[in-house]
């Protein structure tokens, strides 16, 4: 037969047209065409795979590898021609086949023996995750570059450290950094799982029930450039699970994108001002002329909606679907491309903002030296001179109280009015009292004292050289 009655893949059993409306409503060409390339990919390792069943004549095969290529080709570089499948397309895996019959005759018919879309899908999706999961990485791996010249560069700088907002204990301002920097080192940890957890090569699980030919499942999975085979072919085309590991891994790079944003939004304010944003990276008002507005952070923190919507949307859609393939999964892509790009944009955004960001160190140091931050520090003070700390924390509490009676700085109460408080105080107290003897003695690894912070940062440095903090899986 080199006549078919139309040109849909499924049109054999139907007498009616479609639907107008309903026949737009189903069509993914719109977007799956970003599939493209991976399609591509999956169709060639079929191609090859169709001969040694013998489908495929060694001549059918090059024919066909060699249409394939010239329709990426074209597809690449003539977006008018693309865009003519537009209307008639249904998705990606039918645009190939049209534009292979459009090629090669009724041979283009012959790609599709013994496999489904649904494999298909399923296939270039994993693909399209592995790919998008390594590209973020590297956003992820700029940033943290970013961090770390800020941290070297700002090495020394002591700021208020806060909990509940509130001013708590001296730490260094490169610490601070660090902490950013490993909240997105965990992050590549994430991504690298969804890059494995997409790692597993669906093609032969046919539409539901496996392969009748024999085809060579593992040959395709090594060319297309996945480490294995994914396992129980129901489960294949069912599982979207990598899809929803990479979403989630998207949002948990996008909240601490907007946890970033919220500190430095805070710290532009003229409250704070301890950082100047960059030119770069801020905008002005239409009204009031000084207004230099931190638009970057705020679009960043504002953005991280859609990327936990991204998230909910999916696992709502997948609450409920039966076993198999359903046409909801279909869902499945268009919030992923747009949770992808958006965290790509944001990190690049991101990297970019915290490389030019001013820091002013005298506000830092100023709110650092605030006596009420070293108040733990004189209750250790009296732990290391033999006194049980509670009792200690009530001392110093005291300590305090007394000097707002006296409307003095507790800091420099004299010694014989400190020993009515308690006799534990010795004249070594005073200089146990500074901001860097406080940091001098969080020495603990992980901890704020200088020495410790040197080494996270070479740690960063050594992980980010080493790239320890591994690149994930290229398909
Ligand atoms: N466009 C479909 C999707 O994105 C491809 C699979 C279609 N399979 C089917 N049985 N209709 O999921």
């Amino acid at each position: 037969m080199t006549e078919r009655k139309d040109d849909r893949l499924w049109g054999g059993r139907f007498e009616g047209e479609p639907n107008k409306q309903f026949d737009a409503f189903q069509r993914s060409f719109a977007f799956d065409r970003r599939l493209l390339p991976y399609e591509i990919a999956v169709d060639r390792a079929w191609a090859k795979a169709l001969q040694p069943i013998g489908i495929f004549t060694a001549a059918e095969v090059k024919q066909t590898l060699a249409a394939l290529d010239k329709i990426a080709e074209r597809a690449r570089t003539d977006s008018a021609w693309l865009e003519s499948f537009g209307a008639t397309a249904e998705d990606v895996h039918h645009f190939v086949e049209k534009a292979l019959v459009e090629e090669l005759g009724p041979l283009g018919w012959k790609l599709h023996t013994a496999r489904s879309r649904n494999e298909l899908v399923a296939t270039d999706f994993r693909l399209f995750v592995m790919d998008a999961a390594s590209q973020v990485q590297r956003g992820l791996e700029a940033l943290l570059n970013s961090f770390l010249l800020q941290a070297k560069a700002n090495l020394g700088v002591p700021m208020a450290g806060m909990t509940h907002m509130q001013h708590a204990q001296p730490i260094l301002l490169s610490h601070f950094l660090l902490a950013h920097a490993e909240a997105f080192s965990r992050d590549i940890a994430r991504l690298q799982h969804a890059a494995a957890s997409a790692d597993a090569c669906p093609m032969g699980s046919g539409a539901l029930a496996g392969n009748s030919f024999a085809i060579d499942r593992n040959a395709i999975a090594r060319e297309l450039g996945f480490s294995r085979i994914t396992v129980n072919s129901l489960d294949a085309v069912s599982d979207r699970d990598f899809a929803l590991d990479y979403i989630f891994a998207l949002t948990g790079i996008a909240t601490h994108l907007s946890r970033l944003a919220e500190d430095f939004v805070i710290f532009a304010s003229q409250e704070f001002s301890y950082v100047i944003l960059s030119d770069e990276f801020s905008t002005g008002s239409s009204l009031m002329p000084q207004k230099k507005n931190p638009d970057a952070w705020e679009l960043i923190r504002g953005k991280t909606g859609r990327i936990t919507g991204a998230l909910l949307g999916l696992l709502t859609t997948l609450k409920g679907l039966p076993t198999g393939y359903q046409r909801d999964l279909q869902e499945d892509k268009e919030a992923l491309f747009a949770a992808h790009d958006q965290v790509a944009d944001m990190l690049a955004i991101a990297g970019g903002a915290v490389a030019a960001t001013k820091f002013n160190t005298e506000r830092l140091k100023a709110a650092a030296s605030h006596p009420a931050l070293l108040a733990t520090e004189a209750a250790d003070y009296l732990v290391r001179k033999g006194v049980p700390f509670r009792q200690a924390h009530d001392i110093i509490g005291k300590v305090l109280r007394e000097a707002e009676k006296q409307n003095i700085s507790w800091t420099a109460m004299p010694l014989d009015g400190l020993k009515k408080i308690s006799p534990a105080f010795d004249s070594d107290f005073a200089k146990s009292l500074g901001v860097d003897a406080a940091l001098a003695a969080k020495k603990v690894p992980g901890g704020t004292g200088p020495e410790s912070v040197a080494e996270a940062i070479a740690n960063l440095e050594r992980r980010l050289n080493k790239k320890a903090i591994k690149t994930g899986a290229k398909p």
